[in-house]
């Protein structure tokens, strides 16, 4: 199950796409930003064309913005989904480790590949120790997925965390598949982001995704970076078409948009100070504070968590259910940050919720 079926929500609640208020993807508010607009308007005409297979424009732009030199291999996808699913099936690894809680697709695309889902929780002990012991027991050939930012939880760890385990992985050749989603999120992602490692690491694949930071999940864009060699394996077994001409165009528009960027980075940190002034003061709950654009939220035993979903969603208003990711239950929800009046709006109705039962 995902967030962001608002098709099925409008059905459900007998209301328009517009009428809704859906917090349960992790999309920015902000956008798309009206330079990806205008880029997909002019790209309209030229859609008779095929699209351009090198996705020479996008990945030029992609390399420009983080300063990233030929020796460093860059792929386009439709979506992080297909870099994921794409890297996997490349691979074929036999056994696929998964952090619990963890993005449902990741098991998907590793059954789908037909490997073996090796579970570990993350939690119990630091993310450090938990790759160390990941790299004690596993084999030559597995495949091991870290998502960073952390998607429930919405938590972001350091490099630092991942020096010692990363190289052991390597040596041991363990292909890693580091999930970077939600990186762009954060101000300081050039400081978090591992993607500089992969010339170090050739068996390091960092996956990024434009379909939250720039709103176009509709339209589909993600990409990823590993060492060349590697890169050019796993792009072999891609679709040539899979990223079309209007997503290409979109991106490249998207990542030169700097002032979009920092316009996001503004908006967030405001309205994560107001999450931990509202959600961080609840008596109804713990809130997991958030690194990037959404945020988990436990409520206590004692709280009609059912009952109280059920009453928001009757007037149009959706949150992540997390009962479906393993280690979460039905107390847990994951919630996107929006502009701040859809914010006050889920706050309010929350708290008449709790108040009528
Ligand atoms: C952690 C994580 N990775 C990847 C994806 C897929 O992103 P995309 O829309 O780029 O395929 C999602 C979507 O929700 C996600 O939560």
């Amino acid at each position: 199950m995902h967030g962001g079926r608002i098709y099925e929500y409008a059905e459900q609640s007998g209301r328009s796409l517009t009428e809704l208020l859906d917090f349960s993807a992790n999309i920015n508010p902000l956008g798309p930003p009206s330079s990806v607009m205008s880029a997909i308007q002019d790209a309209l005409k030229e859609i008779r064309h095929y699209p351009d297979a090198r996705q020479s424009r996008v990945i030029e732009t992609i390399r420009s913005k983080y300063g990233l030199s030929e020796d460093y291999g860059v792929f386009c996808g439709n979506g992080a989904s297909e870099i994921l699913d794409l890297t996997i099936r490349s691979l074929s690894p036999k056994r696929v480790w998964i952090l619990e809680p963890a993005f449902s697709e990741y098991r998907q695309a590793a059954y789908r590949a037909g490997a073996k889902v090796m579970e570990k929780t993350i939690g119990n002990t630091s993310l450090q120790n938990t790759l160390l012991e990941i790299a004690d027991t596993s084999m030559k050939g597995d495949l091991l997925i870290i998502n960073n930012p952390h998607n429930p939880t919405g938590y972001c760890w350091r490099q630092e965390e991942f020096s010692a385990s990363l190289p052991m992985l390597c040596r041991k050749e363990v292909t890693v598949l580091l999930d970077e989603s939600f990186m762009d999120f954060r101000l300081d992602e050039e400081n978090r982001t591992l993607m500089r490692q992969v010339i170090h690491l050739p068996n390091l694949v960092v996956v990024r995704s434009a379909t939250k930071m720039y709103a176009i999940p509709g339209l589909r864009f993600g990409y990823g970076i590993a060492h060349r060699e590697l890169s050019n394996r796993i792009e072999h077994n891609r679709d040539r078409w899979s990223v079309n001409h209007l997503a290409q165009a979109a991106a490249t528009a998207a990542y030169q948009d700097r002032a979009f960027s920092e316009a996001t980075w503004n908006w967030l940190s405001h309205e994560q100070q107001y999450i931990l002034a509202t959600w961080g003061s609840s008596n109804a709950g713990h809130l997991f504070m958030p690194s990037v654009n959404y945020f988990l939220f436990r409520f206590h035993e004692n709280i009609p968590v059912h009952k109280i979903l059920k009453r928001l969603e009757a007037e149009g208003i959706f949150v992540r259910r997390c009962h479906d990711f393993a280690t979460l239950s039905e107390r847990d929800i994951r919630v996107a940050i929006q502009t701040h009046s859809a914010n006050e709006s889920l706050w309010n109705a929350l708290n008449q919720a709790l108040q009528a039962f």
